[in-house]
């Protein structure tokens, strides 16, 4: 049977000024416009590129739709030839032709920052289009969104905690986070400030400071995969949990801000028949969102978005406790709650709680 087409508008466009495949999926504005980053990142084929960015943008209307915002999902991707490593002036030039996509799609999707663009990048994408979120503040945006990120991860660990272990206490626990890029780098600070056990990782060796300076155990990614913690944080990129890693896994529950952690949705299956409490990553990682659009769409203070950003402790603790009531996996009940809400297609009804 012909599969019915989930993605409202999916534009790929070869950029005028650098001729690279510029990506953007709009999967729903059944809520609002639909919003969603501008990951820079290589790939073996566009055709990869274009595939993560139809995954990535159903994620995030999920993600949107679960943290009670009016707006729906979408992504950029820009697929970069293997080992090509744009120049300043090409970088530009690059985030100009992002600019002009996102600027015909008018209005109905705005980017934000994602893997491998940071805020400085916003404010070039903005000079060809206004729909663009965490410009630096010192540009009228609301700023770099990792370390909003990283409080919503945190909620998630409490939350999570508090579940599995009867004990929303972090300084008891061991985790392992896996990745210290942005969002992970606040998640090691935030924690060891929390007086948690850490064992971390990174890709990049001369990551290898920051553990010092947080009294961290530095590992391997692979044996941070599998450290026997409390609680693995994935902070990298997705597709870490597969049917190859569940069995080795030595963790108790997964609670972290990487997109797409299952790298198919019926990995949520050998998680949860291994006893391992899985917290959807549509919900942990959502306190970038949740704070942009506060203070953007909603004119609020950073202090009034980050009360925003620690509800998701509260909107976690109900998936896993619905999850748990069901017998069904956290994943499953964190799906069903989305749909419900991206089917009423009401704004008002995502919203009517947030007293927007
Ligand atoms: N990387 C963010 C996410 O995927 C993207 C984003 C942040 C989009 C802030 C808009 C505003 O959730």
């Amino acid at each position: 049977m012909f599969p019915a087409t989930a993605h409202e508008h999916v534009v790929m466009r070869r950029g005028l000024r650098t001729g690279l495949p510029v990506i953007v999926a709009v999967h729903s504005t059944a809520l609002g416009q639909a919003i969603g980053g501008c990951r820079l990142a290589h790939y073996p084929d566009w055709r990869d590129g274009l595939t993560d960015a139809l995954r990535l943008s159903a994620a995030m209307s999920d993600k949107c739709a679960l943290a009670g915002l009016p707006n729906g999902g979408g992504k950029t991707v820009v697929a970069l030839p293997p080992g090509h490593v744009p120049d300043a002036a090409t970088r530009r030039s690059l985030l100009h032709d992002v600019g002009d996509v996102i600027a015909a799609l008018d209005g109905t999707y705005a980017t934000g920052p994602d893997v491998g663009t940071g805020p400085d990048d916003m404010t070039t994408i903005a000079e060809r289009t206004p729909h663009v979120f965490c410009r630096p503040v010192s540009a009228g945006g609301s700023g770099d969104s990792s370390q909003h990120t990283a409080v919503g991860v945190l909620a998630a660990l409490h939350a999570l905690c508090a579940e599995r272990f009867g004990s929303a206490e972090l300084s008891q626990r061991s985790f392992a986070v896996l990745g210290l890029g942005r969002v992970g780098g606040h998640v090691l600070h935030l924690l060891a400030e929390a007086g948690a056990t850490l064992v971390v990782s990174d890709v990049d060796e001369e990551k290898r400071a920051l553990a010092d300076r947080y009294g961290a155990t530095w590992t391997s990614p692979q044996d941070c995969l599998t450290s026997d913690v409390d609680v693995l944080v994935p902070a990298a990129l997705g597709g870490v949990l597969t049917p190859q890693s569940v069995p080795t896994l030595r963790c108790a529950a997964i609670a972290g801000p990487a997109n797409n952690q299952l790298d198919a949705p019926g990995t949520a299956d050998p998680l949860h028949e291994r006893g391992i409490r899985w917290a959807p990553d549509i919900v942990v990682s959502a306190g970038g969102i949740i704070h942009a659009t506060a203070v953007e769409l909603h004119h609020e203070t950073s202090a009034q978005a980050a009360t925003r950003v620690r509800g998701i402790a509260g909107t976690l603790t109900d998936i896993l406790r619905t999850a748990r009531a069901s017998a069904a996996t956290p994943a499953a009940a964190a799906r069903s709650q989305a749909e419900q809400r991206i089917q009423l297609g009401l704004p008002e009804a995502a919203t009517a709680h947030q007293g927007w």
